[in-house]
This record gives structure tokens, C-alpha cells and sequence, in this order.
């Protein structure tokens, strides 16, 4: 499928996705919300892809938010339309299966911010800024940034970034634990797909319940998120990737996962 804002690049199991309406700093319109929505509905049962980098095109900007022309007009009903259709899309980032990995190129204000919390990881090059000035539109985040950005960072420093709308450079992102690293915007794609490429050296059954044990248990209490964990543990080592993986470090070599 050909896509209008995005372009796709899918090489050894590694999709590259790059937002792109450069004219725009890369801002999510409609159109591109849509497309994100069906580019993961895609890889979600695309087999031959088995990690995912996101990214915006050109050098400035990763996404400089929802596309402000469309909020100018928003009521209450088609505010929360939007919000709520923001959510299920950026959950079925979150929710995919397989690593995904933010390559913040520039700017990820806003709804731009918001699509890298919902990435698993994120890695930003040194010129990034990241915010959320809704506030100054007289708006708030509505594609879940309220409720991921404090998760990540904890309520304190969360809420600094999310009243004062400010931007974060950065050295700051990372300190913050906002960015996992920072490095030259000339090595920020080929070291996020190295990343992704270490990951998914790993058997995609185990990377699939590791991020289900993660993003499903972090909301629940302790002993309930546990068993879940028990679970899918449980569910693991009935696999064939789980007595290949076991045995290839006993016969001293390397594994072959098979997905199963
Ligand atoms: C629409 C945008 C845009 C956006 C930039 N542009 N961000 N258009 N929506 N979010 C457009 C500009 O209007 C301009 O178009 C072109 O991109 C280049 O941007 P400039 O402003 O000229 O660039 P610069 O001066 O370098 O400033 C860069 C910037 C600034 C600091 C990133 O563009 C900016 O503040 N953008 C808005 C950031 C923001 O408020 N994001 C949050 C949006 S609300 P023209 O045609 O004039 O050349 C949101 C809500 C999410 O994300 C939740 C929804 C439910």
C-alpha cells in the first residue's frame, strides 16, 4: 500500500517508518493518523518484520504535533473524537508485539511527543527538543501524553514539562530518563536499527511477552501483575523457541528462533 505521509522501508526483518510531510515539520493531520493506524495494523501480522523504527523526515523535526489547522475548529464532541482515536492508534504502537524504537530527529512537541511515549524505547539526536505546548494553544496532551509522560518520568517532572509547555533539550531528556540516549543526528537511524537488530536477535516469542508483561502489568497491583508475568513464563517455556534457546547455550552455539 502506498501511503501519502509516510514512507516505509522494510529491510531484514526492521521496518523503517518515517513520518513525512516536511512542509508541515511533519504535524499529524488526519490523513496521517490514519496512516500510522494502518501501516501497524500492517506489521502487526507481517511476519517477515520483526522490530520497527519511527521516525520524521528531514533534519529539523521527529513531528511537531496534531496539525494545529484541525484543532482550530474542534467542539467538545469532535475534540474528544479525535483524542479518543489518537489513543487507539498510538496503543496499537505501544501494544504491537515487537520492539519499536523512536529516532527523535528534531522537534517532538505535542502529539509528536506523545507518538514517541508510545514507542518502547526512544533514542534522540543531539539537536531534539521535546514538550508538550498544548497549554499555550489553551489545549492539553489528548493522545495519551498525561498518563505516559508520568509513568516514564515520574509526576514531578512530568508536570513541570506538561503546565509550563516548555521545551526539553536533549542532554535534559535524558537525564530525565525521557530519552534512553542522545547521539549525532548523523548516527541517530543506524543506531536505533542496531538497536532494534539486538532486540530482535532475541526470540520474538520472548520479546512479545516481555512487552505484554511490562505494558500489561505496570498499571495493576504487584501480585496480580506477577501472575501475569507467571503466566506468560508458564506459556513460554512450552515453546519450541524456549527448548531451542535452553539448549543452544548448553551445546555451546547459537540459537535459531522460529516464532514458536
Ligand atoms: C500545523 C505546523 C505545526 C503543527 C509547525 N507547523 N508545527 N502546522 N501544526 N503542529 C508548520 C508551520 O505553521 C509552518 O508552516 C511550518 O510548519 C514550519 O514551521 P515554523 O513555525 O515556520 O518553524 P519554526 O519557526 O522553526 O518553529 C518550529 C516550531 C513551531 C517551534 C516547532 O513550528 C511550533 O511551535 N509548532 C507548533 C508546535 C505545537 O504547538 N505542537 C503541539 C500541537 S497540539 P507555514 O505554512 O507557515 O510555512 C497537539 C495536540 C495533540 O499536538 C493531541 C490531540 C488530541
Amino acid at each position: 500500500m502506498g501511503y501519502e505521509n509516510l514512507q516505509v522501508e522494510r529491510k531484514d526483518g526492521v521496518a523503517v517508518v518515517t513520518v513525512s510531510r516536511p512542509k508541515k515539520l511533519n504535524a499529524l493531520n488526519t490523513k496521517t493518523i490514519d496512516e500510522i493506524d494502518a501501516i501497524f495494523t500492517a506489521l502487526a501480522s507481517d511476519d517477515e518484520v520483526r522490530g520497527v523504527v519511527v521516525t520524521g523526515a528531514g533534519e529539523k523535526a521527529f513531528v511537531a504535533g496534531a496539525d494545529i489547522e484541525e484543532l482550530a475548529g474542534l467542539d467538545a464532541e469532535s475534540g474528544r473524537a479525535l483524542s479518543e482515536r489518537g489513543h487507539r492508534v498510538f496503543d496499537r504502537i505501544e501494544w504491537l508485539g515487537k520492539p519499536v524504537v523512536a529516532a527523535i530527529n528534531g522537534f517532538a512537541l505535542g502529539g509528536g511527543c506523545e507518538l514517541a511515549l508510545a514507542c518502547h524505547v526512544r533514542l534522540a539526536s543531539e539537536n531534539a527538543s521535546l514538550g508538550t505546548p498544548e497549554v499555550k494553544l489553551g489545549l492539553m496532551c489528548g493522545y495519551g501524553g498525561t498518563q505516559r509522560l508520568p509513568r516514564l518520568v515520574g509526576r514531578g517532572a512530568a508536570l513541570e514539562i506538561l503546565l509550563t509547555g516548555g521545551r526539553v533539550g536533549a542532554e535534559e531528556a535524558l537525564r530525565l530518563g525521557l530519552v534512553n540516549r542522545v547521539v549525532p543526528l548523523e548516527q541517530l537511524l543506524p543506531e536505533a536499527e542496531a538497536l532494534v537488530r539486538e532486540m530482535i536477535a532475541n526470540g520474538p516469542l520472548a520479546l512479545r511477552a516481555t512487552l505484554e508483561a511490562v505494558h500489561g502489568g505496570l498499571d495493576r497491583p504487584l501480585a496480580e501483575a506477577q501472575e501475569g508475568e507467571a503466566q506468560l513464563f508458564g506459556e513460554l517455556c512450552a515453546s519450541s523457541d524456549a527448548g531451542e534457546g535452553t539448549s543452544a547455550f548448553l551445546e555451546k552455539r547459537a540459537p535459531r528462533f522460529r516464532g514458536r
